[in-house]
């Protein structure tokens, strides 16, 4: 999978592909995520991206020109499977859209700032437009580093054990049940004798219940559908 990501501030995209298991992606070859300054793109002499909203009001819009040119380029050099916009009026991101976007092999995610980009931009490149949750950040790019890692671990064979994606939270509606490590006593608090059994069955039959508990406990809405 390649994502390009499109911004204004690329200096906030430099660490979080760069560790862990973003990392590991990409050194497997599995996932690149290449960013792209917006302000290379810039038509202007002083490499303005934004401007005055027409109409007046307050804050400064994306212009459409560096995007379009942006994307235009991008798309000359390879086909994409989706032109995704990050904004909070977007559609709300859950594991389900992590799953489909997965199974994708390239994708642009533009990054908004200030009150946003030009209406036409949306309306003549964007093909999904999505929104991390109920809150506004300064910008998208903390929104499409979350999209970009919840998408990226998906991918088979960049989780070392790749069950360990489907026994995540959210993957079958659930939440995933407690988990425990070593000490097996720790101060008195101990880990429930299930875990130390050996029996493997009933500790998964245990872990079936917690997850049923917790998600009726922490979300019930999301237990009822
Ligand atoms: N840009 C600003 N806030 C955002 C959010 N909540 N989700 C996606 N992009 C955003």
């Amino acid at each position: 999978m390649r994502i390009d990501i499109i911004t204004c501030v690329p200096e906030l995209l430099s660490g979080p592909f760069d560790h862990s298991i973003l990392k590991r992606a990409k050194d497997k070859g599995l996932a690149e995520v290449v960013v792209h300054n917006l302000r290379d793109y810039a038509t202007t002499k002083y490499k303005a991206v934004d401007d005055y909203a027409y109409g007046g009001g307050a804050g400064m819009v994306m212009m459409i020109e560096p995007i379009a040119r942006c994307i235009d380029k991008l798309k000359s050099e390879r086909d994409y499977d989706e032109v995704i916009y990050m904004t909070p009026d977007g559609k709300n991101f859950n594991q389900k859209e992590a799953n489909k976007l997965s199974l994708k092999k390239n994708l642009i995610i533009l990054c908004g700032h200030y009150k946003g980009v030009d209406q036409r931009v949306r309306d003549l490149f964007i093909t999904k437009e999505i929104s991390i949750g109920d809150f506004v950040l300064s910008g998208g790019e903390l929104a499409a580093a979350v999209v970009a890692d919840a998408v990226i671990r998906l991918i088979p064979g960049v989780l070392n054990d790749e069950t360990s994606a489907l026994s995540d939270s959210f993957q079958d509606d659930l939440l995933a049940p407690p988990v425990y490590t070593r000490p097996a006593d720790y101060n008195g608090h101990k880990v429930p004798d299930i875990l130390l059994s050996g029996h493997q069955a009933k500790i998964e039959e245990w872990r079936s219940e917690q997850a049923i508990k917790r998600t009726k406990e922490r979300r019930p809405g999301l237990f009822k559908e």
